[in-house]
């Protein structure tokens, strides 16, 4: 087992790493500090680990609410929330019985959400069970619903007592799936990591068979990336807002597409690489990065043009980003391989030209 630590002076966590973490009792008990906890998951995962994990829970004296709840982005809702809600309240959840969410980003955020806000706030572990979200969303603190006016608009900062990132759960996980994470373990070594970027070249066949020793390494060093950007910057005053490199484009492409045709990370790939052709027009990168950053994704699974939605469209839909400050895009793009940088100060023709080339790359 790896151990990281996301360094938030008393609000300090770990996020456990390995094989085989989800059977052990002795991880999660100093974190439960009643013995009537939840676990909040769905019905994918539930089919697939919940009996499992609720019995060893169980053996070890703790009582289970199990919650579960529909699959899917499109229940990350106002509605889904309550019935966690529901489910609290109806079996007498206290202010310290623990929730654990037992699942992929959608059910990480809405259990946090829930933790945040049930009672005032009561603990929370995250057991995270995709790829994505064992690299990326389970860390950090960020938790949140979908408004019909806009993905995760509403929601609150609040970390978890701990992280537990079982790898061998990632064994059931749709290809797809995978490849999508990867888009964000990629993405560390772009903004911030050039030696991961390396590593990734070097490994990522082993990565697409799923072989635990380079699985663990990636969750690990994905994590390790996240944990000192979290510990700088919680509340995304600055360095944060690196971490979605690609995310204003990919944003772009998945309600200009209708959210769910293209997987988040998907978007994401396609999305870093219009961020760095934009880099190139500047100046910052070469030909030869923008390709070795396409080739990367590729050989990940991931899509590296984006579709072709108009110029327009692509900056009416960009205009929606969190990022915008006083009406202004702001953009996160690359200095470097291996150093991002976030700009309002960049060429709109440019910017045109690189929306006006997606899928005219291909
Ligand atoms: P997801 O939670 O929808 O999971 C993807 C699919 O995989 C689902 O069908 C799920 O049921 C299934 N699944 C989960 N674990 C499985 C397993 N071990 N085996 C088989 N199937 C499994 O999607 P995601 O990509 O994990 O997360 C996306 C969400 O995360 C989005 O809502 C996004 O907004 C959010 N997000 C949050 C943060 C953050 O910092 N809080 C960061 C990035 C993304
Ligand atoms: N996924 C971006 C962040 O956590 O800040």
């Amino acid at each position: 087992m790896r151990t990281v630590t996301v360094g938030l002076g008393d609000r300090a966590y770990p996020i456990h790493i390995g094989e085989g973490l989800l059977a052990r009792a002795e991880l999660f008990l100093p974190h439960l500090p009643h013995r009537r906890i939840s676990v909040v998951t769905n019905t994918t995962v539930a089919s697939l680990y919940l009996e499992k994990f609720s019995a060893m829970l169980r053996g070890a004296g703790v009582e289970i609410v199990p919650v579960v709840l529909p699959d899917g982005e499109e229940h990350k809702n106002w509605q889904t929330l309550n019935s966690i809600f529901d489910a609290l309240l109806s079996n007498r959840c206290e202010r310290k019985s623990t929730i654990i969410a037992l699942g992929g980003g959608v059910v990480g955020d809405l259990a946090g959400f829930a933790a945040a806000s049930y009672q005032r706030g009561v603990p929370l572990i995250q057991v995270p069970t995709t790829l994505l979200a064992q690299v990326d969303s389970s860390v950090g603190g960020k938790t949140a619903i979908n408004h019909p006016m806009g993905k995760n608009m509403i929601g609150a900062f609040y970390q978890p007592r701990m992280v537990l990132a079982d790898t061998a759960m990632l064994d059931t996980l749709p290809t797809r799936e995978f490849a999508a994470g990867l888009a964000e373990v990629i993405k560390y070594g772009l903004i911030m990591d050039l030696p991961f970027l390396g590593w990734l070249e070097a490994n990522m066949d082993n990565l697409n068979r799923r072989e635990p020793a380079a699985l663990a390494y990636a969750v690990t060093r994905s994590c390790e990336n996240k944990a000192a950007v979290v510990a700088a910057d919680e509340r995304e005053s600055g360095e944060r807002a690196l971490l979605n490199l690609g995310h204003t484009f990919g944003h772009a492409i998945e309600a200009g597409l209708g959210f769910g045709t293209w997987l988040h990370g998907e978007a994401v790939a396609a999305g870093t690489v219009l961020a760095a052709r934009l880099s190139e027009r500047a100046g910052l990168l070469t030909a030869s990065d923008v390709q070795r950053i396409a080739r990367l994704f590729v050989r990940a699974g991931l899509p590296v043009e984006a579709p072709s939605l108009g110029q327009d469209r692509y900056l009416e839909l960009m205009g929606h980003d969190k990022k915008v400050e006083n009406g202004r895009l702001r953009l996160v793009l690359l200095k470097s391989l291996g150093k991002a940088f976030m700009t309002s100060d960049f060429d709109l023709r440019d910017l045109r030209e690189v929306l006006g080339g997606a899928a005219a790359h291909a």
